[in-house]
This record gives C-alpha cells, structure tokens and sequence, in this order.
C-alpha cells in the first residue's frame, strides 16, 4: 500500500465565544476523515487554530474590561476543552495570533505585492467620531430608505430585502456608541482578484470541490468578481501591513494563513516533518479543508488565489458541508436549541453525537438535522441495541468456556460477508458517505444479530454435550463485534477503546482483519449505556442557564451572527405545566399611595390596595417613574411572594414590569374594569 501524506484542517472557529454543536459538525466530520486515514497507515496531520483577530474580539474585550490577548487566551482554552471533550484529536490548535502567522502573512503579501496584485485606492466608509473608528456595514444601524423599517443594519434591510450603503441609512448611528456616523476616506489595500478570473474557471471545475460548489461559484465568476479589500484601520486587532503604519491585515486576510502557520509550529516541535514538503508549489502530499458552506468564496476563490500568487500549492480538495440544525429548524436562542459544546459534554457522552452526525453526514451540502427525540432512538437503538449487544450477549459463554476464543470458524459465508465490507466501507470512509457506511455497518450488526438469535447459545448451553458449538457460535460473535468496531473506530474512539480493553487487542484495520481465534479475551463490562431523555433535557437547561448568562453577545463583521438570531431576546424559560403556574397568585393592586424612599436611589415605596388587605412593596422603578404619575393606578402584584426584608422595611409582594431598566421599565396595567383583589389567571 502506498502510505499518502496528508495535511487536514477545519475552519478555525472565532475567537469571541464558546463553540456550539455547528461548530462540532464540522470538527466531527473532519475528526472522523482524519482517524480514518491514520487507522490505515497513512501519515496525517490534523490542525486547526483559534481566529483571533477582527473588530469583533476587539469590542468584545473591551466590553469584558480585558485586553484582546487576554480574551483570545481565554477563549482558546475554552475551545480546547470542548474539541477534547468530543475527542477531536488536533495533532495541533494554535492561534492566527502568533508569530507563525505574523511572518506567513507578511511573507504573502509581500508576493502579492512584488508580482502587482496588490492595488491601493481611497475608500468612504462610515466612521464613528466618537469612537474613532470606521464603522463595518453591520456596525451602522438605522431606518430603512425603502420601506422604513426601524432598527435595520447599514448593508441590507431585513423586512424588504433592499440592499443599500450605511450612509443611506434614515437616521443612521453607530451600533457600538450610538452617535450620528459621518464619512470619511481612507486609503485601502486591494488583493487584484480579477486578475485570477481564468485561473479560477480552471480550479473550480478541476475535481477540488464537489459540483454543486463548483456550480454556486460559476455563478460569481461569470458575473465578473471584485478586487478584495484586505486592509482595515487604526484601531484593529490583527496584524499590521508590513511598511504601512496605521493599516492592519482584514481578519479573512490571514485567518487561511493560519492554516499554515498552526502546521509551521508544529513542524517546529517535530523531528522530520518539514513544512516545504506540504506547502511548496510541486508538493505531493494531500491538503484538505473541512469548511461550512457559508465560507466558500473565502476558500475556494481567494485562498487558492493567494497561495498561487504567492507560489505555494493549492489545496487538493476543499470539503464543504451544510448546516446544523435542531429539531427541523435553525439553531434559535430562544427556542433554546442553540446549543453549546459544554452543555451537551456536561450531560452525555460524545460518542452518541459522534455517531449521530455520522449517522446524518454525506458528501453533500445539505443542511444536517439534529432532531433530539430520533438522536436518542437512534443512539439506543444502533450503538447499544444492536453494536455492544453482538458482544453483552456472547461474551459471557465465552468467560465460563475459560476466557478463550476458539479457533473454528462457526459460519464462514458469514464471516466473509464481513471482512468482504470493508471495500465499500473504506471508499465510504474516504469519499465522506459517512451516512451510508453507518447504514452497511447496522446491516451487518443486523445480520450478526440474527445469527447469534437463530443459533441461540444460551439455549444450547442447558443442553450437555454443545459446549464446543456454543463456544465456537459466540467465538464467531466476539470476531463480527471486534471488526464492526474496527470499522467503527473514527467514528466512536472512547468506545472502541473499552472494546479494545475487553477484547486484550487494539482494533488495527491496515492488515487482513484476521479472525481472532485461540486467544483470552477479557470479561465483559458494559461498555455503552442508553441515553435517558433526562439527559437530553438536562442538556436544554444547562444550556438555557448559559444563554441567559452570555448577555447581548458581541455583534461581529457580518457572518458570523447569521447564527446569533433574536439575541436582544431573553432566551425563554423552561416549558411549566398549569399547576406549576398556577402556584403564583397575582392579584389586581391599587396604587394607593407612591412615595420616594429615604437614601434609596433605585427604589419607590408602594402602598397596594388588594381589596381584603394593604401591602407595602419596596420597588426598584424609580428611574422611569414620578411617585404621583402612579398613585391612582392599577397594576399587578405577586400577592403570595415571601416577605422580603429590605434596609428601608418589609417589601411584601412584586409588582410586575417589562423592558431592561432605566427609562424603559413599564409597569403592567390590566384594563379598566378590573378590580382590587381580583386574582389574575
Ligand atoms: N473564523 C471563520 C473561519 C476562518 S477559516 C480560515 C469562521 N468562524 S466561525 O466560528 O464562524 O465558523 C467556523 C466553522 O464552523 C465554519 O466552517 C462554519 O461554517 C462552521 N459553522 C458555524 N456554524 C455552523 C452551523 N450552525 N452548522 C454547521 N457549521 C457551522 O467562519
Ligand atoms: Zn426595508
């Protein structure tokens, strides 16, 4: 066999806050193509990298009172747990905020420059005076010019679809201070693209990607593309432009560059591993990018672009996959399935989503659904009704024979049916049809099941004189298990480890997947339990608790918030039943009196008219309201909240109130006819 060299990355995901299961599809699917090549033989790295750079983890460190190298440290250890929480085996995870980076990028464009593929032009971009910053089209918000729509970002509006610049804006202002914008010019620095036009009619269609991707692209390409601007402004969080004081790298400029560089440091720490040998321009190892399809253009189009400018190799393949979604539709905050790595990796194992994703992926860039109910039917169902079932339900005559396998083969049509999957499931593995190599494997646990129901051991095990059978049937039972995992083993490695310890042997596919016969195994422990919907309910309120803690998160440079929807939404809370409710007794109140509390900046004191008694109710709405624009009026109160005891006094109940706080607070008010004491249901 010829042993390839290969170099496998993923998209290196923002460094601005925590993963989330969309993330993990990718980490997943790249994971189980990496594990798959090394299990046989071939030589393969697998890096990755935190993004560090952009307006967004600048803001977002400023929000956070810490420095940006503070916030992208954090965040990377963040990172790192939950990557080795779902055993991604990174040979390395750096960061694009490192000298690797700095020197590749700056080596890049110096090639760009030298070969004339760089142009300079002034550009009139929005900029925040009291910031002192120019203003991305997401950071300019305003009404819309078309329609009128309130509160829409300066590219495009979200209720008519009008696209505009920011400046067109009705009353627009800066999403980071509020003040008016003005406009102002600035010199940029442009990455000629056109000028690769022909080039990239080429390497698109030239098996790097799959059709449809190829297809999407041809329709950028004829419509003729666009000198890329890869220079931002003081203040930035990135690199600075070689020579160019005050003018920084676009973050999209050197995040693919990170790619190399999260090699570079591992070259660094590796005897024999030489980055030339991946990267120069006649190369003949294997580079591929695991990347979601809302990064294409990026990857497909600039990249390849730049590293042929630059003279280095192109990738072999870019492999793009879909979106995830939850339960039929997009991740939704409010919905509670946005979910995130660490909430999931509190309550489950990761073996079940690795499975499941599997179970879901092919080739193709069709969005994946993780529906929870079928996630735990199918896990149950596959991994422990059938897989570690072949082995719970043999293993144990195995164990009272002595412990040893015997060396008959009980059924040799069978066990050949096994060992002659392995083609199709290998070119499964390869060509990234996890789905159907799933559905093979379950066909063949199918098929061992049935074996070992018809020839039923424990049966023939009462019966004197059937102990060579039984043996030689559950000898036969422990191979089919051993090579289903072998197969499975990208797929499910903390699983296929326990096998391994239980069967005394590692699960090696670059041999023949000899049959295993006269040789102890160890006794049987469980090694996989079913998943309980209360763990799958515990994962949603984990995460809730988080959603509700990470407050309004940072706004980012376009993209990377398609996925933050509704977050000036509250996430909502756990589903209750009538009864759980119907524990609160709100009552109609009357104001009866309002008064200013002595040394109390926040707070009013409430006296309440309930009709069968009075309460006082110390309440924290004094920035939105004068004491006498409230007595008089009826609100709603919590009648039957425990006391509360204050520094200015027994607050006795709640009255109810939406908005944020400050001026917006507005009391609730029933309409008129209710009356004092009446209960609210
Ligand atoms: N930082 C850039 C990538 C730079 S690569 C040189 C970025 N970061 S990201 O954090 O927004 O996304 C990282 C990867 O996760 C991307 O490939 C993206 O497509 C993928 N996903 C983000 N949300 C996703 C889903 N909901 N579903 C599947 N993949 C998703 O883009
Ligand atoms: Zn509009």
């Amino acid at each position: 066999m010829q042993r390839r060299r290969i170099l496998v990355t993923s998209a290196l995901p923002y460094a601005n806050g925590p993963l989330h299961l969309g993330h993990i599809v990718e980490t997943i699917q790249t994971d189980i193509w990496v594990r798959y090549q090394k299990l046989r033989g071939h030589e393969c790295y697998y890096v990755c990298a935190d993004d560090a750079h952009g307006t967004a983890i600048m803001l977002k460190a400023e929000q956070m009172g810490i420095t940006p190298e503070e916030q992208i440290a954090q965040v990377k250890a963040d990172h790192e747990k939950s990557y080795a929480g779902f055993n991604i085996g990174f040979d390395n995870f750096h960061s694009t905020h490192s000298d690797e980076n700095q020197q590749y990028s700056g080596l890049i464009y110096e090639r760009l420059k030298a070969n004339g593929h760089i142009a300079t032009r002034s550009v009139t971009q929005a900029f925040d005076p009291e910031k002192n910053l120019f203003l991305a089209d997401r950071y300019v918000k305003g009404t819309c010019p078309k329609c009128k729509a309130d509160d829409q970002y300066g590219d495009n509006c979200e209720k008519c679809g009008a696209t505009y610049s920011p400046m067109d804006l009705i009353n627009p202002k800066s999403a980071i201070s509020g003040a008016t914008p003005i406009e102002k010019d600035s010199e940029h620095f442009f990455f000629k693209l056109p000028e690769f036009t022909d080039f990239l009619k080429n390497w698109t269609r030239d098996g790097h990607l799959q059709e449809e991707v190829a297809n999407k692209l041809a329709e950028w390409l004829d419509g003729g593309l666009k000198e890329w601007d890869i220079s931002r402004d003081a203040p930035y969080f990135g690199f600075e432009i070689p020579g160019e004081p005050g003018k920084y790298f676009y973050v999209w400029l050197d995040a693919p560059i990170g790619y190399m560089a999260s090699f570079k440091n591992l070259c660094d720490r590796t005897d024999g591993l030489e980055f030339d040998d991946f990267w120069q321009k006649d190369s003949n190892a294997e580079l591929y990018h695991f990347i979601g399809k809302d990064i294409v253009n990026f990857h497909a189009l600039f990249w390849p672009a730049m590293l042929t400018s630059a003279d280095f190799r192109t990738p072999t393949a870019v492999n793009v996959h879909g979106f995830l979604m939850v339960n039929g539709e997009k991740m939704s905050k409010s919905r509670g399935t946005f979910i995130n790595a660490s909430s999931y990796l509190e309550h489950l194992d990761p073996d079940y989503l690795r499975y499941y994703f599997a179970s879901k992926l092919t080739n193709r860039v069709d969005d994946i659904d993780l529906n929870l109910q079928d996630f735990i039917q199918k896990v149950n169902s596959d991994l422990v009704g059938k897989l570690v079932n072949i082995a719970s339900r043999t293993a144990k005559f195995i164990q009272k024979s002595g412990g040893q396998l015997s060396e008959t083969i009980a059924d040799k049509d069978l066990w050949q049916q096994f060992i002659n999957a392995q083609d199709v499931i290998a070119d499964g593995f390869e060509n990234r049809e996890y789905a159907k190599v799933m559905r093979e494997i379950m066909a063949l646990a199918d098929a061992a099941n049935e074996y070992i129901a018809a020839k039923a051991p424990w049966s023939l095990a009462k019966e004197e004189g059937k102990e060579q059978e039984v043996l030689d049937i559950c000898t036969l039972g422990v191979n089919m298990f051993r090579v289903l995992m072998t197969y499975l083993k990208p797929v499910v490695p903390a699983l296929a480890k326990r096998a391994e310890t239980f069967l005394g042997q590692p699960l090696d596919w670059q041999d023949n997947l000899a049959f295993l016969g006269k040789v102890e195994i160890n006794a049987f422990k469980p090694l996989l339990k079913r998943v309980e919907n209360t763990q799958v309910d515990a994962v949603v309120e984990t995460n809730n608790k988080i959603l509700a803690e990470m407050t309004g998160s940072q706004k980012t440079e376009s993209k990377s918030e398609q996925s933050e929807e509704n977050s000036e939404f509250e996430s909502l809370a756990e589903t209750i039943n009538f009864d759980e409710f119907a524990k609160v007794d709100l009552r109609v109140a009357l104001i009866e009196k309002a008064e200013h509390v002595d040394g109390a900046k926040k707070l009013l004191k409430l006296t309440l008219d309930i009709g069968f008694e009075k309460r006082t109710v110390f309440s924290g709405i004094k920035s939105a309201y004068q004491p006498e624009d409230l007595e008089g009026k009826l609100t709603v109160m919590v009648a039957n909240l425990a006391p509360r005891k204050m520094k200015f006094g027994l607050s006795e109940g709640m009255v109810l109130a939406a908005g944020p706080g400050g001026k917006d607070i507005h009391l609730l008010e029933p309409h008129s006819g209710a009356k004092p004491g009446q209960r609210i249901m």
